[in-house]
């Protein structure tokens, strides 16, 4: 892999880099899309990171399909698709995980201890392997972004990191390759999700602009749904995560839901100025 890249640098090419644990969806393929038009080499990672997930989480059951995988990347023009293996990527004794002291402190971060340690490790690993101009990542997983953003910055890669817009069904629903996981009746619920925040925006357009009154409206309209468990519902500053009181500047409405076992997120940008 390494190799490939760095003859096609050589060549003066510019790589573009997704990376993903695999069974895409058009969110993926729209972050390809991106890819493709900022670089002119696109490379996908495929591999479902053991360390970022914790104990009790869906690591076992994480859903694949590398066949259907490899014939979506081909047909967007995918040049090459990494499949690293987890005893190259992990051998017996390894020890070094990348950390960051206040962003996974946080919304995700906080339920799923270590998580953002195995992102930030496995990221930094493909970085280091595949060796890109540009790295592209869904604003769908908001604090990742910001996560790999300030780790990039922090660890001066020569990377260029761009956020590309969530994804959505016709009805809204944010795509994620856990939605496979949803019963139909789940998967009408789980558009409380998309359906509360896009409340919460109505609300600050009618000048409701305090951040625990939009909140409390949500906790009570996903808890109205069948099935549901809030793990968080937050507004935050979208640079430092930290919450905010009052909405006076774009701000983040950011959630966390478990519909049946199945944990989605989703967020919007809260915009006083559009309102
Ligand atoms: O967003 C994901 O799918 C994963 O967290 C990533 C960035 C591929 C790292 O495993």
């Amino acid at each position: 892999m390494t190799s490939w890249s760095d003859r096609l640098r050589r060549e003066g090419h510019l790589i573009s880099f997704v990376p993903t644990m695999g069974f895409l969806h058009e969110g993926h393929l729209s972050l390809m899309k991106e890819g493709k038009r900022l670089g002119d080499k696109l490379v996908i990672s495929i591999f479902v990171n053991p360390t970022q997930f914790g104990p009790g989480e869906d690591f076992d059951t994480y859903p694949s399909d590398l066949e259907k995988d490899f014939k979506l990347a081909r047909d967007i023009g995918v040049d090459v698709i990494f499949t690293p293996n987890k005893a190259d990527f992990y051998p017996q004794g390894f020890d070094t995980f990348i950390n960051q002291e206040k962003l996974p402190n946080h919304l995700c971060g906080l339920a799923r201890a270590g998580h953002f340690q195995g992102v930030m490790t496995i990221v930094t690993k493909l970085f280091n392997v595949v060796n890109p101009d540009i790295a592209v990542f869904g604003e769908k997983d908001f604090q990742q972004l910001a996560i790999i953003r300030r780790m990039v910055k922090d660890l001066n890669f020569n990377i260029r990191i761009i956020g590309h817009p969530t994804v959505r069904e016709s009805d809204g629903l944010a795509m994620s390759s856990r939605n496979s996981k949803l019963t139909p009746d789940q998967r009408i619920t789980a558009l409380s999700l998309i359906s509360s925040l896009k409340k919460a925006q109505n609300s600050l357009k009618n000048k409701e602009n305090s951040a625990t009154a939009l909140i409390g409206n949500a906790v009570e309209f996903i808890c109205s749904h069948p099935d549901t468990e809030i793990d968080y519902i937050k507004i935050c500053d979208p640079d430092t995560l930290d919450d905010v009181a009052e909405i006076d500047r774009p701000v983040v409405m950011a959630m966390a839901v478990k519909v049946g076992t199945t944990r989605l997120i989703d967020n919007v940008i809260l915009n006083p100025d559009q309102s």
